[in-house]
């Protein structure tokens, strides 16, 4: 199983981020002549649309993921992550490299507030068994190899835990074992203890592919809204998540 992202992948993000920073580079010669745009959360979300959707959708490339409705917390998190290198992909770690707590603290809460649509599930390419063992170790867990169930912290409709726990529903495959494969080689880090860490390191590449397979192709609940805060008892502590 290839757990890295192929070089497509990683270009072209790139090219849409040069295009952004050349619209930059273009307003800027035109702001003596032009007055200045209003710092407006639509002029914000523009630097992100190209990646994520307008409302956090996410696109059909397989890698951006999906921001809308996450909790506001997790979202911040990510962004102070990549200011500071815990988590690495150059445009993003690039685009945050000089925005203030404040900020991020508002694009957040904008992203957590958004509800578009779902993607429709994904049809899954893996065999049957491969299916239903994803189905086990989320629903469940693998209690022989320490592996907690992924809906004793995600929530068993996937829809993440206030404050700062994701939902899992409507993320790509590919997204998905990219970012257990981080874990798992250490370029993705949450604050210590690392809950993920402990757990990505547990699966196999099998069960990764497995996990990513199933997650992808499930729909979203009726009311994709995340568990509310201290509804579920995690199983092993994350520093992410207050206990
Ligand atoms: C060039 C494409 C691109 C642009 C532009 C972009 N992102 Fe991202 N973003 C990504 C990719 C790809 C990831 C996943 C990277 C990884 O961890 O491997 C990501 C991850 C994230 C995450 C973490 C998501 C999660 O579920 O963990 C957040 C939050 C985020 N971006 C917010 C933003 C915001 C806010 C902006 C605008 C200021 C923005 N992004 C602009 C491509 C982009
Ligand atoms: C003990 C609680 C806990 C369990 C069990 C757990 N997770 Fe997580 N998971 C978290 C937390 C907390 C985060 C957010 C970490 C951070 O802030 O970066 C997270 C984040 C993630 C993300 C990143 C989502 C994104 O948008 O980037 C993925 C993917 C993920 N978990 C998959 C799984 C899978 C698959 C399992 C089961 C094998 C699992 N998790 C089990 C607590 C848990």
């Amino acid at each position: 199983m290839e757990l890295r992202v192929s070089s497509r992948r990683i270009f072209r993000p790139l090219l849409a981020l040069l295009l952004i920073g050349c619209a930059g580079v273009y307003s800027a010669a035109n702001a003596q002549t032009q007055p200045k745009a209003p710092d407006t959360m639509e002029a914000r979300v523009q630097a992100c649309a190209a990646c994520h959707g307008v409302h956090g959708q996410g696109t059909d490339n397989d890698y951006f993921p999906r921001l809308a409705g996450k909790p506001a917390d997790y979202l911040y998190n990510q962004l102070v992550n990549f200011r500071e290198a815990r988590r690495r992909y150059p445009p993003m770690n690039y685009l945050v490299t000089y925005l203030s707590d404040d900020y991020l603290h508002e694009i957040a809460t904008y992203f957590s507030q958004q509800r578009p649509p779902y993607p429709a599930p994904a049809t899954p390419t893996v065999s049957t068994s491969t299916l239903a063992r994803g189905r086990e170790i989320v629903l469940n867990g693998d209690a022989s190899k320490q592996i907690p169930a992924c809906a004793a912290c995600h929530g068993k409709v996937l829809t993440g835990m206030q404050p700062a726990i994701p939902g899992l529903v409507g993320l790509h495959a590919d997204y998905i074992s990219a970012q257990l494969g981080s874990w798992r080689s250490g370029t993705r880090h949450a604050v210590e203890p690392d809950c993920m860490h402990t757990i990505a390191t547990r699966l196999t590449d099998d069960d990764v592919n497995a996990v990513a397979s199933w997650l992808s192709s499930q729909h979203a609940p009726q009311n994709p809204v995340p568990a509310p805060a201290g509804s579920m008892k995690t199983p092993l502590a994350c520093g992410s998540e207050p206990q």
